[in-house]
């Protein structure tokens, strides 16, 4: 599997990527259905043009099959928490690995690459959010060291959404 950077010409491809990860995660109950129908693949679309625009600061990587499909995808950044942003000025914003790559060292792989840029960056400590109702993702975060440093409640389209904040003091014990 190849890792590289994700670039502005990846746009249509990463954003139906984000649509299928975003339905194979939060189908299953752990969204309620209207936050999930409304996350369609043009917002996705919308939102990764954001991300991918050269005025972006963040680092987007993915990992691709040697015939060109994304398979997997991840997100690092500064944290911007204002309540946690000095202990932990890292953060992992999003990482998916679309369900049948899953479990095969990708997620672990695309986590070594983003610690090491943020690392680059001086970014030695990082936090990640997780909705609380994704079991499967903290049981991974806690895998990986990650212990959880707040807890709260979002507001999604009236929905009230528990939402955790694992954070990693030292990130150098993750590569
Ligand atoms: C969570 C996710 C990113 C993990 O990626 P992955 O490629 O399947 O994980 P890896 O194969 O790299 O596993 C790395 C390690 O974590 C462990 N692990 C993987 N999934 C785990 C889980 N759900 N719970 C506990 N441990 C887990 C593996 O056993 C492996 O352990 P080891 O390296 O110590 O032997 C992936 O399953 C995924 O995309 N899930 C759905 C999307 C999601 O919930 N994203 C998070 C949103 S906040």
């Amino acid at each position: 599997m190849h890792i590289r950077e994700l670039k502005p010409e990846d746009l249509e491809l990463i954003a139906a990527v984000h649509h299928k990860a975003w339905l194979d995660t939060y189908s299953s109950g752990v969204l309620p259905q209207k936050v999930i129908n409304f996350m369609t693949l043009d917002k996705w679309r919308k939102s990764w043009e954001k991300n991918l625009c050269p005025c972006n600061q963040d680092f987007h990587l993915c990992a691709e099959t040697p015939r060109g499909r994304i398979t997997a995808f991840a997100s690092f950044g500064a944290n911007l928490d204002p309540a946690n942003c000095r202990e932990y000025p890292g953060r992992l914003l999003r990482i998916y690995v679309l369900r049948e790559f899953q479990g095969q060292g990708i997620g672990r792989t695309l986590i070594k690459n983003g610690i090491s840029w943020l690392m680059s960056q001086q970014l030695n400590a990082m936090t990640v959010h997780v909705v609380e109702a994704n079991i499967s993702a903290c049981r991974y975060y806690e895998h990986l060291g990650g212990t959880i440093i707040y807890r709260c409640n979002v507001d999604r389209l009236g929905y009230s959404i528990g939402e955790l904040t694992y954070g990693w003091p030292d990130i150098s014990s993750l590569i």
